[in-house]
């Protein structure tokens, strides 16, 4: 079988019926706690890791996911804050619906989305801004890492107009060296800012994670 999305205007295409990815989700632990826990995406359990390890998601927080499809941070990010926070997932492609959880479907990147998330917001400010979007793959390297590092800038500086003084950030990046000079920005505007690699994300991918604490509007 074939699946085919579609994702900034381009279709990527990869197989799942190789035999080699078959054995390697069926040998994958995360593959199976995923289905065990309803999670929609293995995925989920990167987020899962990093709260256990910074406890970002607590009852009662407003969480923005960016990059939320299928939805498996969402998914965990609704359970934690318990239907007394407020979720907001957004992504290019469309999300099956979330108990809980506010969906839109549209690029990050454009004001118009972002409005649309400031429009569900009101008044509140957020406890979490985290995002694991991922470019689509070109197979290059380098272009792949630099439009990463745009998709972190570009939820970095939302975040800076919606968490509140204390909130967290999140980032998946691809690495390749740009990411130093995010993470210096970071250490600016956050007390605390470390680089993550969970168990649950494949030792063989180039990502990593930023976690960045107790947000400082005034720095
Ligand atoms: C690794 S997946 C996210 C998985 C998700 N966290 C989960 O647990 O189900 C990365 C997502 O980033 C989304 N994405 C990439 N660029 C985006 C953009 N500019 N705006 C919104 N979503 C984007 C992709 O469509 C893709 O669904």
């Amino acid at each position: 079988m074939n699946v085919a999305r579609v994702i900034f205007g381009r279709k990527q295409c990869y197989s799942t019926s190789s035999k080699g990815w078959i054995q390697r989700q069926a040998r994958d632990p995360f593959v199976k706690a995923a289905k065990s826990n309803q999670f929609r995406a293995r995925s989920a359990f990167k987020l899962v890791q990093l709260n256990d390890k910074y406890r970002v998601l607590r009852n009662g927080y407003t969480v923005i996911d960016c990059g939320a499809a299928p939805g498996g941070w969402t998914q965990v990010a609704a359970k934690k804050v318990q239907g007394k926070g407020l979720v907001i997932g957004i992504d290019l492609l469309p999300i099956d619906p979330i108990p809980g959880a506010h969906l839109i479907q549209g690029n990050f990147m454009y004001p118009q989305t972002q409005a649309s998330v400031r429009t569900i917001l009101g008044d509140r400010k957020a406890d979490l801004v985290c995002s694991d979007m991922a470019p689509s793959f070109s197979g290059n390297h380098v272009a792949d890492h630099a439009r990463s590092m745009e998709l972190c800038e570009s939820a970095l500086m939302f975040a800076q107009t919606t968490l509140k003084p204390g909130g967290a950030f999140i980032a998946k990046f691809l690495m390749g060296g740009s990411e130093v000079e995010f993470r210096k920005k970071l250490q600016t505007l956050f007390g605390k800012v470390k680089q993550e690699k969970p168990e649950a994300s494949r030792k063989k991918s180039t990502e990593g994670f930023f976690v960045a604490l107790n947000y400082l509007p005034s720095k």
